[in-house]
């Protein structure tokens, strides 16, 4: 059974509603699946899932703290153990959205591969925008390094 991690940080829900998306869709396709938030993350957590999806709301045109402390404390713990781990990124925005290039920096700094398009999300997910991050969550499950 794939493992998926899904990290995010989150002030007011819509970023961890877009997580939530992403783990019933990995669920879905029969994913076991890690959800937490980047401040309960360990690094351990890194190392042991097969793909993961990083996400976070955009917090003056970078990633937000909590993502951020999890990426900063996993670095060196992880390093060399992650390489080619497929992961997707995905982010919540009022409107600008360029935070997103600060989440796929820093998975380029861990050599993670990036097995789809970022998920960029004006506000809180609804309708489609679900059914998409659903689709994702599915594509991590079913990605294999
Ligand atoms: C401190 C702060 C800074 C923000 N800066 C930006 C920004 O630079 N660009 C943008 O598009 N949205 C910005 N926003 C809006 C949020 O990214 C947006 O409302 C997001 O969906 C919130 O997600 P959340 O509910 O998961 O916290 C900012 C919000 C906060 C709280």
């Amino acid at each position: 059974m794939a493992k998926v991690l899904v990290v995010y940080c989150s002030m007011s829900g819509n970023t961890k509603a877009a997580a939530e998306a992403i783990a019933v869709g990995a669920r879905g396709a029969g994913a076991k699946v890690t959800l937490k938030s980047g401040v309960e993350a360990q690094p351990k957590d890194l190392t042991d899932c097969d793909a993961v999806a990083l996400g976070s709301y955009d917090a003056f045109s970078y990633m937000g703290g909590g993502l951020k402390d999890f990426l900063d404390r996993a670095y060196y713990p992880t390093q060399g153990q992650v390489t080619d781990k497929p992961y997707a990124a995905f982010l919540t925005h009022g409107g600008g959205g360029k935070a997103i290039a600060s989440i796929e920096s820093v998975a380029q700094s861990f050599k993670l591969k990036k097995i789809a398009d970022a998920a960029l999300i004006k506000g809180k997910p609804e309708g489609a925008t679900l059914t998409a991050l659903k689709a994702l969550g599915a594509k991590l499950a079913g990605a294999k390094k």
